[in-house]
């Protein structure tokens, strides 16, 4: 067959799915920009800029790259249980947090899902790939949870709530009250960790008494992982089975399965870059507040979104991308008057200051 249009053989509702956008590798920014590669401050995905320490590296120099991983990962179930206070059966991991979204979605396959903007954007892509509604229930205007119009959305039928906590973009944390709130509606309750090691507090010990929360962490942001994908869900056991039994076989690489286990056995040499991480986090947001146009809002991640004052934001983040500093604008009615800015290292900083006294 030649010259058929090959949209009559996808998916009608694809025609016109907005895609994720995520962030370009290095190589690839610094030539759009035209700036060297180590020139690049990148404020832009939340990524630890200390890297990897040098033993995760010399545990992925020594693996055994030819051999298929072990599709049960019980070392690293084991691992990350020591990390949580659970027990591995508990634990499920995936390729970055992101798989374990896509898996939860389908093993419930809900005819909905709740979704809490401004939020992280993959809840909302993956549910409308696996043919999940999005229902919406914006934030109040401190960018705190709106309960009473979840417990709405979970009436109306949808079967998961995306929470995140700390939130990605806002910074702010779930206390475990809202998280117990949360509980007690009739779906599941995915609590999105990614960013606890730089603050908020835990919601695992919640799960003991409440089998529909389930707690997704990565090793992408505290590990300095961000590149060999890395993730991992805690449950009650009963939910973790089947996630267990609907994952791809192999969605944690060998490379990814050892940084992760040597990430967590030198967890407290990583901890000391996570302190310095928190420490500039708090730095920064003195500094830019000192500007007076940005307004940074608190934040318990290892990023700060500021409001922007008086002028475009879209119009800073090219400013500083000119200058090889990139930070996150979003092109959304909720956010544009926002830039958010990830905390890396003192020199960062002094980067950003520096450029941000140019715009
Ligand atoms: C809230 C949140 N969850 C999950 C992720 C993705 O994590 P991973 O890299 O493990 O897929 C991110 C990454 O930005 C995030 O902000």
């Amino acid at each position: 067959m030649s010259a058929v249009d090959i949209r009559r053989y996808l998916r009608p509702d694809f025609a016109d799915l907005e895609e994720y956008t995520p962030v370009k590798p290095l190589d690839v920014l610094a030539a759009e920009i035209g700036v060297p590669v180590d020139q690049l401050v990148k404020l832009d995905a939340n990524e630890n800029l200390y890297g990897p320490i040098p033993e995760i590296r010399d545990a992925v120099s020594n693996a055994d790259l030819h051999i298929y991983p072990d599709p049960g990962h019980e070392a690293l179930r084991i691992a990350i249980a020591d990390y949580c206070g659970v027990r591995p059966e508990q634990v499920v991991a995936g390729s970055g947090a992101d798989d374990l979204i896509d898996i939860l979605i389908r093993v419930t396959m809900p005819e909905a899902v709740v979704n809490l903007p401004p939020t992280f954007g993959m809840y909302g892509f993956l549910a409308k790939i696996s043919r999940a509604r999005v229902i919406d229930v914006p934030r109040k205007p401190d960018f705190a949870l709106d309960l009473p119009g979840i417990a709405a959305a979970v009436e109306q039928g949808a079967g998961i709530v995306f929470a995140t906590s700390p939130n990605n973009p806002t910074g702010n944390p779930l206390s475990l009250d809202e998280v117990h709130a949360l509980c007690e509606l009739d779906a599941i309750i995915a609590v999105d960790e990614a960013y606890i090691e730089f603050g908020g507090e835990t919601a695992i010990p919640l799960i003991a008494a409440h089998s529909n929360l389930v707690v997704l962490r990565t090793f992408s942001k505290w590990a300095g992982l961000a590149g060999l994908r890395v993730g991992y869900s805690i449950s009650a056991a009963a939910l973790a089975d089947t996630l267990m039994a609907v994952k791809q076989p192999y969605n944690v690489n060998v490379a990814g399965d050892v940084a992760a286990r040597a990430a967590l056995e030198h967890r407290a040499q990583i901890f000391e870059t996570v302190q310095c991480i928190v420490a500039e986090r708090d730095r920064l947001s003195k500094l830019l507040g000192e500007i007076g146009w940005l307004r940074p809002l608190p934040s318990a991640a290892n990023f700060l979104l500021c409001e922007v004052i008086g002028r475009p934001a879209a119009d800073v983040a090219a400013a500083l991308r000119k200058q090889g500093v990139l930070v996150r604008y979003y092109d959304r009615a909720e956010l544009r008057n926002y830039i958010r800015i990830s905390a890396g290292r003192p020199e960062d900083t002094d980067r950003l200051m520096a450029a941000l006294a140019n715009v």
